[in-house]
């Protein structure tokens, strides 16, 4: 039930640092070391190359997910559309693995090419929210989010639950093949501080009620800009807040909006801008006073290590690799409030439904 809650999506915003907690006590031991199926790790040690597919918020968790697997086990990864895959397969690896990332397990598009890849007998995990789903029923193997029930219709702890499954696994499989960044990479340390981040964000949610309010509502369009990790989650920011507050909103690498689409930038056009990344923190430091300097009202979301007077959010401390997680709470926020403070039904934005079933 919602309990006190208005609306299903900030009770499962909230519930983010809890699921965090639940699934580092679930799959690491007191030591930090992933306790997942062998049998899952294996198969994935196998692989000469991952491919994940995905729609929608999952395809966008997909994209930090490359992250986490090459970093931890250097097997290349690459991250598909579901619908653009099934019908046009990509060019294989000798030793495909594929990865299949569905909060609803129900997904038609990602059905579509988990059977084509059964057909051609290409090994398969699912990584879903929903015991005995579709995805989870077709697929090799399994790895259950454990996030709890998603009502709202906009995926927020599926989201963070499934980067967090992700990292699990790409830890236990380099740690498998003997990679070293995976072996000192301190996991459950990070996990740690990734639901004490959440927490601290979400109890100062406040002030994403006031900066929805004040910059976003009257908006009829919207930017997130990043770079690296941060622009997997400037799509996800994205897709956040034009699904609930129907604010037409583009996430974009922050380099890439001088190649046109700066000319849509106009006084007062909010550009949210995410910043974890030190190698390229000036150069999207760059493209901030560039949108700036076209009127543009900038929401600048910073890491600890990387913020600067004037910051708009500065994120609690953590890894770059796991900014993610901090990176979309305040993402979701946004969104949330600018859907809320406009009147909207929040939970159940016009034209979309919980599980999408046709292709
Ligand atoms: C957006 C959202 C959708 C789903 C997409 C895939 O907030 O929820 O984009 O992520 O429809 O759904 P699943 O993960 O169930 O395969």
């Amino acid at each position: 039930s919602k309990g006190t809650y208005e609306f299903y999506m900030l009770k499962e915003i909230d519930e983010q640092p809890g699921v965090m907690r639940k699934l580092s006590q679930d799959y690491l031991d007191v030591n930090g070391e992933p306790v997942l199926d062998q049998k899952i790790v294996d198969a994935v040690s196998e692989a000469d190359r991952l491919y994940i597919y995905a729609a929608g918020t999952s395809y966008n968790a997909g994209l930090v997910g490359k992250e986490f697997f090459e970093k931890l086990t250097g097997i290349p990864t690459e991250v598909g559309l579901a619908s653009e895959v099934g019908y046009h397969f990509p060019m294989l690896s000798k030793k495909p693995f594929f990865i299949f990332l569905t909060q609803s397990g129900e997904t038609a598009d990602s059905r579509v090419v988990l059977k084509e890849a059964n057909k051609r007998g290409i090994p398969s995990l699912t990584l879903t929210n929903v015991q005995g789903s579709t995805l989870s029923r077709e697929a090799d193997y399994t790895i259950l989010l454990e996030a709890g029930p998603e009502i709202a219709v906009a995926s927020t702890k599926a989201y963070t639950a499934q980067l967090a499954v992700q990292v699990i696994l790409a830890k236990a499989v380099g740690e498998k093949l003997g990679v070293k960044a995976a072996k000192d990479f301190p996991l459950k340390k990070q996990l740690a501080l990734a639901a004490e981040g959440m927490q601290q964000i979400v109890d100062g949610k406040a002030k994403f009620d006031e900066l929805a309010s004040d910059y976003l509502i009257k908006s009829r369009n919207a930017f997130y800009i990043g770079r690296g990790i941060d622009y997997a989650v400037s799509l996800e920011g994205a897709l956040k807040l034009k699904e609930v507050s129907y604010i037409q909103t583009e996430g974009f690498a922050a380099a890439e909006l001088k190649h046109g689409t700066i000319s849509l930038i106009e006084k007062g056009t909010p550009v949210i801008a995410l910043i974890n990344d030190p190698v390229t923190a000036e150069l999207t430091r760059g493209n901030i006073r560039e949108v700036e300097s076209r009127g543009a009202h900038v929401i600048s979301i910073v890491s600890h290590d990387l913020a600067q007077a004037g910051d708009t959010v500065v994120l609690p401390k953590i890894d770059y690799l796991m900014s993610a997680f901090l990176t979309v709470v305040p993402a979701q926020l946004l969104a949330y409030f600018a859907s809320k403070n406009k009147g909207l039904d929040v939970d159940k934005p016009r034209n979309l439904a919980k599980s999408v079933t046709v292709e």
